[in-house]
């Protein structure tokens, strides 16, 4: 349900002229899907060098990366701050961008004072639904027509399939998301409406999500797809896990949308398989071994990891509406601060110098 069906026409009448280094990643996958990228504020304010040429060449849409989470948008009650989402659809319509907000319901960078009264203790059903419902109307309905879709719920359930015991989940119960999904369609019933989620080819935790998904659905709330974050590993998960979580979200009737893809090339300490946020583990070279430059043969892993995965959304291209990476070069992954902050990350598909790694077209053909 793309919202922009002239882009890919427009797109394809350019696309004569790109050739060679020229060629950008958004020509390239023009009648497969939107290539995104998310975006932080030094970029959609225009001051990183060189972000807007390679967000015109490479990328059709764009995904707030921190800029409309609850904690950024409205840090104190009927506080909000509107600088970054103003630039960032700005930035997206200057770039005839495909426009994600992310997020309007998620655990993590929500102020406390959210879940709790004045007081401090925690807040009552009624008394949260009522800010969960003016958080919503409030930072959607501002850009109600102009962003295309929205990750309205993040990260609902834990890895086995369970709910994640979150204070939306702990004091309104399972129904948050539907009181969230309703809401979001009545502010803009033209969004694309998102849940969005980070290993989505578990299938304990595919299983629940759909569930859940398939339950709204059949009670009339508008949820139109499921996003696959894809926060990956050099060699895990397999193909055919990945594979299997398309296919499982197409049959069961949702568009697919890889959200936040990236690669992670550095050893990870054992017990931080997940994505909680909290982890931090001090710095030392065992856990950050490439400050000086990925070895050759890392790269060219990574590379053909990328290029595997670009194929295998090539091939399901007809249930797939975006692939967005999360970041637009290395310099900016969060994987450079998770689990160990300080680390030097390869993460994602460009250099910190901004240019595609080298040998992605050679294994794209
Ligand atoms: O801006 C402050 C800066 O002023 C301060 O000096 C610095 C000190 O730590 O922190 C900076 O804020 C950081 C912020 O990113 C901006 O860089 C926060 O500490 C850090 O926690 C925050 O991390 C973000 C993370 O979500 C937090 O939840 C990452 O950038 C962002 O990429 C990440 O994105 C999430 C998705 O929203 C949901 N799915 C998982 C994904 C990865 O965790």
């Amino acid at each position: 349900m793309l919202r922009k069906p002239f882009l890919l026409f427009t797109l394809a009448l350019f696309s004569s002229f790109q050739t060679g280094e020229e060629k950008g990643l958004k020509i390239y996958f023009e009648r497969d899907f939107l290539v995104g990228t998310a975006v932080n504020l030094p970029q959609v304010m225009g001051r990183e060098a060189g972000a807007d040429s390679l967000l015109a060449l490479h990328f059709n849409s764009i995904t707030a990366e921190n800029g409309l989470k609850w904690a950024l948008v409205q840090p104190k009650p009927d506080q909000f701050d509107f600088a970054f989402g103003d630039a960032f659809v700005e930035l997206g319509e200057k770039h005839q961008s495909y426009i994600v907000g992310h997020t309007l319901v998620w655990h993590q960078q929500t102020p406390k004072w959210v879940f709790q009264t004045e007081q401090g203790s925690p807040l009552d059903s009624a008394s949260l639904a009522q800010r969960m419902y003016q958080h919503i109307e409030t930072v959607m309905g501002r850009y109600a027509g102009r962003i295309q879709a929205w990750d309205v719920v993040n990260e609902a359930f834990e890895d086995d399939g369970t709910w994640r015991k979150s204070p939306w989940f702990t004091i309104l119960g399972e129904g948050f998301i539907e009181m969230a999904f309703r809401k979001a369609e009545q502010i803009d019933p033209e969004a694309v409406l998102i849940y969005n989620d980070y290993n989505v080819w578990k299938p304990e935790k595919r299983a629940a999500i759909l569930a859940m998904a398939k339950n709204l659905r059949a009670n009339g709330v508008k949820i139109d797809a499921i996003g696959m974050q894809g926060h990956y590993r050099l060699d895990f998960p397999s193909l055919a896990q990945i594979e299997k979580a398309i296919t499982d979200i197409h049959e069961a009737g949702f568009e697919v949308h890889v959200t936040e893809l990236d690669v992670d090339v550095l050893p990870r300490p054992s017990d931080s398989d997940g994505a909680d946020l909290n982890i931090n583990f001090a710095a030392s070279p065992k856990w950050n071994p490439y400050v000086d430059g990925l070895p050759q043969e890392v790269e060219e892993k990574l590379v053909k990891r990328y290029a595997d995965l670009m194929k295998l959304f090539q091939k399901h291209s007809d249930k797939m509406q975006r692939v967005t990476f999360w970041g637009m070069h290395d310099g900016r992954s969060w994987l450079n601060n998770w689990p160990v902050r300080g680390r030097t990350n390869y993460a994602l598909l460009f250099d910190r110098d901004k240019r595609l790694k080298k040998g992605f077209w050679e294994e794209m053909n």
